[in-house]
């Protein structure tokens, strides 16, 4: 603790125990103890510790080709690309890979700016992650007061209450995010024609609909993306957690006439779609 506190910024308080290993559902500290791992890297270790696939998939990969940028292309961001399309059930779906749900969110923000409009609509208590865009959609105070001002034209109502989204959704409004469950703010199911009745008021007000899927998406629930339930097509959806294996991986990935809005230059991430990573990605969507 010591070392952690001379070493690291306070942001995560100290941790008071240090792992040092994991197989499947199991972790092992440095004193020799072992747990049983409910908490799964914050629900991101969906196939468990040390799958022999991903470890394979990643060991060859890092011996073979460890980065290329996106000025090349590489086979495994391809295969990882057509595989999340696939996925969606949509082949227009269009896929950019970044490496957290944060990073995905902002590409989603940053995606509906290209619609010509600002305005978006959030829900009280969600998380989208914690880098400045997508803090302005997290509807956590307690997370966003130390760091305002932060971007203007959001508008944050209470999660499941479809009328406040019929309220707050107008014609200026660009997007419109939600977790299909909650996870962050508690395992909360909205009522079941949530999720149909923000499609209807999107379509009726030309704004996006992006679910953030980065806890919810990759199994957790049962299907692949977290939505699915509810029947409804999103026009963006966005991952992370489980979708890399255990390695940094996130992805936005937009459908239909969304899939065409960034054009060349619009927007880009050194690591994202790393080769090892989308190995990983790859092998995991395979078990
Ligand atoms: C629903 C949701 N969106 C976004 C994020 C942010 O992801 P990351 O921590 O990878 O930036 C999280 C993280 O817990 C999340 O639960």
């Amino acid at each position: 603790m010591k070392r952690w506190q001379r070493a690291l910024q306070d942001n995560y308080g100290t941790p008071t125990i240090e792992l040092v290993s994991g197989k499947g559902s199991v972790v092992k500290d440095s004193n020799g103890n072992t747990y049983l791992d409910f908490l799964a890297g914050i629900a991101t270790n969906v196939l468990g510790h040390a799958h022999p696939a991903v470890v394979k998939a990643v060991t060859k990969q890092i011996a073979t080709l460890g980065h290329v940028s996106n000025f090349y292309a590489h086979p495994n961001v391809l295969e990882l690309a057509e595989k999340l399309q696939k996925m969606t059930g949509d082949k227009s779906a269009r896929v950019f890979f970044c490496n957290s749900g944060a990073e995905a969110n902002e590409a989603a923000l940053k995606l509906s700016r290209k619609t010509g409009k600002y305005k978006i609509v959030a829900t009280n208590e969600s998380f989208h992650g914690r880098t400045m865009g997508a803090l302005s959609l997290t509807g956590q105070p307690s997370k966003r007061n130390p760091f305002k001002p932060l971007l203007k034209g959001i508008k944050h109502v209470p999660f499941g209450d479809s009328s406040a989204m019929k309220r707050a959704i107008t014609k200026k409004t660009a997007m419109v995010i939600v977790e299909p469950i909650m996870g962050e703010a508690g395992v909360i199911v909205p009522p079941s024609d949530y999720l149909k009745n923000l499609r209807k008021y999107c379509d009726d007000n030309g704004a996006l609909l992006v679910i953030d899927c980065v806890q919810t998406g990759m199994g957790r629930t049962g299907d692949w993306f977290g939505y699915e339930y509810s029947g409804i097509k999103p026009d963006v959806i966005t991952l992370a957690k489980g979708l890399g294996g255990g390695l940094p991986l996130g992805a936005m990935i937009a459908l239909g006439s969304a899939s065409t809005l960034f054009a060349a230059g619009d927007h880009g991430s050194t690591f994202g779609g790393n080769p090892v990573a989308t190995a990983a990605g790859e092998d995991s969507q395979a078990c």
